[in-house]
C-alpha cells in the first residue's frame, strides 16, 4: 500500500509530472521535455514539496546534459554549471534542491568516459536519486512508529501543509508516518490544516488521504489550537524543507505556531525529513534563507481579490521552528532529538 501515487514519472525520454496546482478538482500531467520547462515546473509549484524538487531537478539537470554539444569535457562542465544556476535559482528553501543539482554536478565531474556515457551516467543518477527517495520515505514512516506515542487507543495525528507522496518521489515523510501508523492499526484519524495561502493541506493532503481510505478532518490553520485543547489531536507530524545542524527546522508557513501551540499543550511535535533535507552546513535556522513569494497568494482566492487597495502585504513561504520545541527528527536513519542530529552527518 501506499505509493500508489506518484508525482514524477520518467517516460519516453521525458518526465511526466502530476500538476499539483489543479488537484484535487483535476487530475493532469505535465510533459517535460527540457530543463527549462523543468525550472519552470519547480517555480510555479507544478511540482513541489523538499524530496519532490530535489528529483525533479535532478531530472532537470539531466534534460540540460543531453541538449549540450560538447566534444570537450571543460566546455561540458562550464554548460553544466549554466543549467545548474538556472535550476538553483527556482525556490530558496528546500535544499533538497541544491542537494540534487549539487550531486549531479560532481557526478558528471567525477566521470570519465565519453559525453555519450557521461550523458547516460546522469540519467542513470537521476532515476537512482527518483528511486531511493521512495524507499528513504518508506523507512522514515516505519521509524515514525517508534517515536509516536505508544497507547492502547489509536491516534489522531496533526499535520501541516503536504508532505505526502506528492511532496516526494512516492509515499510521503510526515504523511509517510501517517501511512506507516494507518497500515500498522495505530491509527484513528489525521487531522490536516488547510496551510493558506496556497492551501497544500486541504488541496494535496486530504486528496492523498481520501484516495488510501484514511479518515481525514480538514481544519483551518487558526482553528489547530483550539482542537489540541479540546483533546482532539495526541501528535504533531510535519515535514521540513531544510533543518540546521542544532535542529531547527524550515516548514511551511504556520508551522511554528503549530508546534507552540503543541508544546502549551503537552502534545508532541515531530519533524519527518530524509538526511537530504539536513543541512549541516548550517549551524542555526536563523541562516536558512525564506521564500517570499507573490502578494497575491494573500490577498486573492483564486483570480478574485479580497481585500481592500491601499493594503500592504506579507508572504514567507516558510517559517523556522525551533529545535526546543521538537520532540524528534525522523529520519531514514531513525528518529532523534535535535541534539543528536550531528551523529547522522556522514
Ligand atoms: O511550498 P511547498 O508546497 O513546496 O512547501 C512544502 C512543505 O513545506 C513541506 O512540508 C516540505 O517540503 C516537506 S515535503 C516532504
Amino acid at each position: 500500500m501506499g505509493n500508489s501515487i506518484n508525482p514524477i514519472v520518467w517516460q519516453d525520454d521525458r518526465v511526466l509530472l502530476i500538476d499539483q496546482t489543479r488537484l484535487p478538482l483535476e487530475y493532469e500531467t505535465v510533459k517535460v521535455n527540457d530543463y527549462k520547462a523543468m525550472a519552470t515546473a519547480i517555480q510555479t509549484m507544478i511540482v513541489r514539496g523538499a524530496p519532490a524538487i530535489g528529483v525533479s531537478a535532478a531530472y532537470g539537470m539531466y534534460l540540460g546534459a543531453r541538449e549540450i554539444e560538447a566534444d570537450d569535457k571543460s566546455v561540458f562542465m562550464e554548460r553544466l554549471q549554466a543549467i545548474a544556476k538556472i535550476l538553483s535559482e527556482t525556490r530558496p528553501t528546500a535544499v533538497n534542491l541544491f542537494w540534487a543539482i549539487d550531486l549531479m554536478v560532481q557526478t558528471a565531474a567525477a566521470a570519465t568516459g565519453t559525453m555519450a556515457e557521461i550523458k547516460a551516467l546522469l540519467l542513470e543518477t537521476a532515476k537512482k536519486i527518483h528511486r531511493e527517495d521512495v524507499e528513504t520515505c518508506q523507512t522514515i514512516g516505519d521509524h515514525g512508529l517508534a517515536v509516536l506515542p505508544q497507547t492502547p487507543e489509536k491516534l489522531t495525528i496533526l499535520t501541516h501543509c503536504n508532505a505526502g507522496a506528492l511532496a516526494t518521489a512516492g509515499y510521503g515523510t510526515a504523511v509517510g508516518v501517517i501511512r506507516s501508523a494507518w497500515r500498522d492499526d495505530r491509527l484513528a484519524r489525521v487531522y490536516a490544516d488547510e496551510t493558506r495561502p496556497r492551501l497544500q493541506g486541504s488541496k494535496l493532503t486530504t486528496w492523498e488521504c481520501v484516495q488510501e481510505g484514511i479518515p481525514v478532518t480538514q481544519i483551518c490553520d487558526n482553528m489547530a489550537a483550539h482542537c489540541m485543547k479540546e483533546g482532539r489531536i495526541d501528535a504533531v507530524v510535519v515535514g521540513a524543507d531544510r533543518i540546521a545542524a542544532n535542529g531547527d527546522a524550515a516548514n511551511k508557513i504556520g508551522t511554528y505556531s503549530l508546534a507552540i501551540a503543541a508544546k502549551a499543550h503537552n502534545i508532541p511535535f515531530y519533524v519527518a525529513a530524509p538526511l537530504s533535507t539536513v543541512d549541516f552546513s548550517l549551524n542555526e535556522g536563523s541562516q536558512i534563507p525564506i521564500e517570499e513569494r507573490n502578494p497575491k497568494e494573500v490577498y486573492q482566492v483564486g483570480e478574485t481579490r479580497i481585500c481592500p487597495k491601499g493594503v500592504d502585504f506579507y508572504n514567507p513561504a516558510f517559517d523556522v521552528t525551533p529545535a526546543n520545541l521538537i520532540a524528534a527528527i525522523i529520519t531514514e536513519k531513525g528518529a532523534v532529538s535535535p541534539e543528536q542530529l550531528i551523529q547522522l552527518k556522514s
